[in-house]
C-alpha cells in the first residue's frame, strides 16, 4: 500500500505544449497555491494559428521567469517541493521538449521525482482537482488538438470510445472564427458573436448524426459555413456575423450531443453494474478548452440529466490549457508513486487508451508508448 502523502507535498506543474507556458505550484490535497499562465497569443495572431518554432521560442524565453513567479506566488521554495510534474506530449514537439528539459535539470538538480504527465490526462483528471468525483465517469474530451470520449476508469487507465475522423472541436470553431473574421482564438469569440445570432438562420450540417458509434466529424460543418459566405458574397453584414456564428455553434453542438448520446448508452449499462452500491448518480464530465464554451455546457448539462447522470466541468480557467491541470495529474501518480527516470523522451503523439483502435477506418491497433 503506498503511503499517504503529507498535506504539505506540493507539485510543481509546467505545461509547454502549445502556445500557453503555464506553472502552477498544487497540492496533493488539491490546493493550487499559484498557476500562472503566459499566453502567447499575440505573438501568434498575425499568423492566424500557432507557429510552432515561434511557440518553442517563446517558451524558452518566458519559462524561467513563471517558475519563479509561480514559487513566489505560491510562497515556497524549491526546496518545498515534492515533484516535478510536466507535459511529455503530445504537443508541438519543441514546445515540449523546453518544459521537459526544464523540469528534468529541476528534478536533477533538487533529487525530486519527475513526473512526464499526458497533457490529455492533465485535461481527463482536471476536474478533480476541485470537485470530489470518484471513478469511473464519462469524459468528453474537447479541446484545440482533440474531440474524444472515453471512459475514465482509474489514473492512466482509459477506454476510448470515439474519436474526431477529421477536426477537433476547437479547431472548428478557430477556423470558423477565421471565416467570420473574428480573430484568433476562435472558441471564445464565436460564442460571444452567438449570443447576439439566431441560431436557425443557417441550416447547417449535423456531421454523422443518426450514424452508429461516438466518432465526431467537423470539416463538413467547417466547410458548410465557408459555404454560406460565399453565397453572401463574403460581405457579410454584423448581423450575417451572429447569425452564422450562432448556427455553427447550434449545429456542433448538435452533432455532439448525437455522438454522447450513443456513448452514455455504451457506458450507463456497465456503470450501473459496477456502482450498484455506489448511492450517487454516474458522472460525465467534460473537458479541455471548448468545454469552457456555455451553449455546449447547457446541452450536455439536459442531455445528462435526462440519462440520470450528474454533469461535472471544471471551472473554465482550468478548461483551457494551464499548469494546475498538469500538476493535479502529477498529484494523482504522485499519490501512487508513479514517477519517470530522468531519461524519458518527449512525444509529439500520445493516445491515452493505446488500445484503442482508430478511427478513419483503418483498424489499426495504436502502437503501445512506452
Ligand atoms: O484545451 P485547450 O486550451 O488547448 C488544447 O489542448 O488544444 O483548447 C483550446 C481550444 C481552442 O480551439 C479555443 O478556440 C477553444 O479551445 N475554446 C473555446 C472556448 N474557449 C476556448 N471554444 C468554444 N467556446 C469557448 N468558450
Ligand atoms: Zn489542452
Amino acid at each position: 500500500m503506498p503511503q499517504k502523502p503529507a498535506y504539505s507535498d506540493l507539485i510543481l506543474g509546467i505545461e509547454s505544449s502549445c502556445d500557453e507556458t503555464a506553472v502552477a505550484v498544487v497540492s496533493v490535497c488539491g490546493t493550487i497555491l499559484s498557476n500562472i499562465i503566459f499566453s502567447q497569443i499575440e505573438e501568434h495572431s498575425p499568423y492566424g494559428g500557432v507557429v510552432p518554432e515561434i511557440a518553442a521560442r517563446s517558451h524558452i524565453t518566458q519559462i524561467s521567469g513563471l517558475i519563479t513567479q509561480a514559487l513566489t506566488q505560491a510562497g515556497v521554495t524549491l526546496d518545498d517541493l515534492s515533484a516535478v510534474a510536466v507535459t511529455r506530449g503530445p504537443g508541438l514537439i519543441g514546445g515540449v521538449m523546453v518544459g521537459l528539459m526544464t523540469a528534468k535539470a529541476l528534478a536533477y538538480a533538487k533529487d525530486l521525482p519527475l513526473i512526464g504527465v499526458n497533457h490529455l490526462e492533465g485535461h481527463a483528471l482536471s476536474v478533480r482537482l476541485t470537485q470530489d468525483i470518484s471513478f469511473p465517469y464519462l469524459l468528453l474530451l474537447v479541446s484545440g488538438g482533440h474531440c474524444q470520449v472515453l471512459t475514465v476508469k482509474g489514473v492512466g487507465n482509459y477506454e476510448l470510445l470515439g474519436t474526431t475522423i477529421d477536426d477537433a472541436a476547437g479547431e472548428a470553431f478557430d477556423k470558423t472564427a477565421k471565416i467570420l473574421g473574428l480573430g484568433y482564438p476562435g472558441g471564445p469569440a464565436v460564442e460571444k458573436a452567438a449570443l447576439l445570432g439566431d441560431p436557425k438562420k443557417f441550416a447547417l450540417p449535423r456531421p454523422l448524426k443518426g450514424r452508429a458509434g461516438c466518432n465526431f466529424s467537423f470539416s463538413g460543418l467547417k466547410t458548410a459555413v465557408k459555404r454560406e459566405f460565399e453565397k453572401l458574397g463574403g460581405e457579410l453584414t454584423q448581423q450575417d456575423i451572429y447569425d452564422l456564428a450562432a448556427s455553427f455553434q447550434a449545429a456542433l453542438t448538435d452533432a455532439i450531443l448525437d455522438r454522447v448520446k450513443n456513448a452514455l448508452d455504451i457506458f450507463l449499462p456497465q456503470i450501473n453494474l459496477a456502482a450498484s452500491n455506489n448511492k450517487r448518480n454516474p458522472a460525465f464530465v467534460a473537458a479541455g478548452g471548448v468545454a469552457a464554451n456555455s451553449y455546449l455546457k447547457d446541452g450536455l448539462k439536459k442531455l445528462c440529466s435526462s440519462h440520470g447522470m450528474d454533469f461535472y466541468t471544471p471551472p473554465p480557467a482550468l478548461c483551457t490549457d494551464n499548469g494546475a491541470m498538469i500538476a493535479w495529474a502529477g498529484a494523482e501518480r504522485f499519490k501512487i508513486k508513479d514517477f519517470d527516470s530522468l531519461d524519458i523522451g518527449a512525444k509529439a503523439r500520445w493516445a491515452l487508451d493505446p488500445n484503442a483502435v482508430l478511427a478513419m477506418g483503418k483498424k489499426t491497433k495504436l502502437k503501445k508508448q512506452g
